[in-house]
């Protein structure tokens, strides 16, 4: 099943550490719902206002290259009160305009704006969010926040509390990132300049000064290997697994002008537009979008180059030890089944009423994105309506 990412073997780690969205005083109508008590969830229901989750959007009527960066579409710095997170791809688009600029968005916004601003394939498009929007987002309101708000609740307590949001580390963020630090060095989400400057210097050595999918192959390694060496509390399993690998091939595919065809052009990225992505969260000016619908082709070969089984460490620094009990891309049945029964489950133990009622139809949608056949029925943690 999850055809996403096309070989079907084995390996691993684990969502397992779930982290717990903090229960707040005055939560916002896009905090994260996971984890929270059947308490929590009782006063907290009345104050959110109930949506039906529509079905998701389907694929372009043109699939084409065209400008993105449009008059339509002006970038424009983030205000005081909008949120960004580790995604540069979502960044951008929202300081295009192309997201709500506040970043704060509905499944259907969100898979509208990644094939209208980077042709990303639909299938894609729709597993990512779905993937997102069930561990990070809140079913009831059917918002999803593409970062983290630091939001203080008043002047007592006086401590910030965090928001829900796909920044939440341990659920779809995750650790060995290309240029974020993992969540154990202090900083998940902010860009980095010293990991931009391994990103560039892993480019000149092994794309001659532009990112390609040797490059990438190369360096999701590395990032691996250092997280290994440097965070005791280091996981590669399960999701991660999946989107550490998919992610890295991702500057190469979605971020290079759809002009560039050529042999030679296609699939490199230079280090100016790169820098725009990550760290401007902009489109270099006049940028097109790739030419035809961009999926999960390439993660393949970039795993092949270097296949890390998923795992953890397990005992501090250097102790990696393979996990394979929620699945991989290796073993994308293994991945659903679990995702469902174990980590959203665990985030949403006893779900009622309307809330019941969204999360089964997220969890749909989701089935249907991952591409999965018979040999992999859908998984039902709440009864079939
Ligand atoms: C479809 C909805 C999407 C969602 C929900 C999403 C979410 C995320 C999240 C949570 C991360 C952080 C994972 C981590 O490194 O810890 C991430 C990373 C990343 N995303 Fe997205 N993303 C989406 C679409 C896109 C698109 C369309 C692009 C490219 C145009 C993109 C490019 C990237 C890249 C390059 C990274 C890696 C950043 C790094 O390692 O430093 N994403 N995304
Ligand atoms: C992620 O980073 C933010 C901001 O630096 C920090 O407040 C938060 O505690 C981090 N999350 C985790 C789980 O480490
Ligand atoms: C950026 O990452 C490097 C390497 O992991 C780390 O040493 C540094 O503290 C990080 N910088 C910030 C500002 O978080
Ligand atoms: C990446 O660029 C390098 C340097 O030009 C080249 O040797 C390598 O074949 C390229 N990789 C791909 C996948 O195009
Ligand atoms: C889901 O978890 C429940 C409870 O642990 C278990 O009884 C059931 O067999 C699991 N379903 C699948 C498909 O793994």
């Amino acid at each position: 099943m999850v055809q996403i990412f096309s070989s079907k073997k084995t390996l691993a780690c684990a969502i397992v550490a779930l982290s717990v969205t903090p229960a707040l005083a005055f939560p916002a109508s896009y905090s994260s719902l996971g984890g929270l008590s059947d308490l929590e969830l009782r006063e907290l229901m009345p104050k959110l206002k109930p949506v039906i989750p529509p079905a998701p959007p389907g694929p372009l009527a043109f699939t084409g290259a065209k400008l993105v960066d449009d008059k339509k579409h002006p970038w424009q710095r983030q205000g005081k009160d909008d949120i960004r997170g580790t995604c540069p791809g979502l960044n951008t688009l929202a300081s295009h305009g192309y997201l709500p600029r506040d970043g704060v968005a509905t499944p259907e916004q969100i898979i509208k704006a990644v094939q209208e601003g980077f042709n990303m394939e639909n299938r894609l498009a729709r597993f990512t969010t779905y993937a997102a929007h069930l561990l990070d987002g809140n079913p009831i309101t059917d918002l999803l926040s593409i970062g983290q708000k630091t939001r203080r609740t008043g002047p007592d307590p006086p401590s910030p509390a965090i928001v829900g949001g796909i920044s939440n580390h341990g659920t779809f963020e995750g650790d060995a990132s290309m240029t974020r630090g993992d969540a154990f060095d202090g900083d998940n989400h902010s860009f980095n300049q010293t990991l931009f400057d391994q990103f560039k210097d892993f480019s000149d050595r092994f794309g001659g000064g532009f990112y390609n999918l040797t490059v990438a192959a190369e360096l999701r390694f590395q990032r691996i290997q250092q997280s290994i060496a440097t965070n005791p509390e280091f996981s590669l399993f399960g999701l991660r697994h999946l989107t550490a690998y998919a992610e890295a091939t991702f500057p190469a595919t979605f971020f290079v002008d759809g002009r560039r065809t050529a042999p030679g052009e296609a699939g490199h990225l230079d280090m100016t537009s790169a820098e725009s992505f990550f760290k401007g969260m902009r489109y270099p000016k006049g940028f097109f979008r790739p030419a035809a619908p961009v999926g999960t082709e390439n993660v393949p070969a970039i795993f092949t180059a270097h296949p890390v089984q998923p795992g953890k460490n397990v005992g501090g620094v250097n102790t990696f030890t393979v996990d394979e009990s929620l699945g991989s891309i290796l073993d994308g049945c293994t991945f659903y089944t679990q995702f469902v029964n174990t980590t959203i489950r665990g985030l949403y133990p006893n779900p009622t009423g309307v809330l019941r009622r969204n999360l089964n139809l997220n969890l749909k949608f989701f089935y249907e994105s991952s591409g999965a056949g018979e040999e992999c029925p859908q998984v039902f943690p709440y009864g079939r309506d």
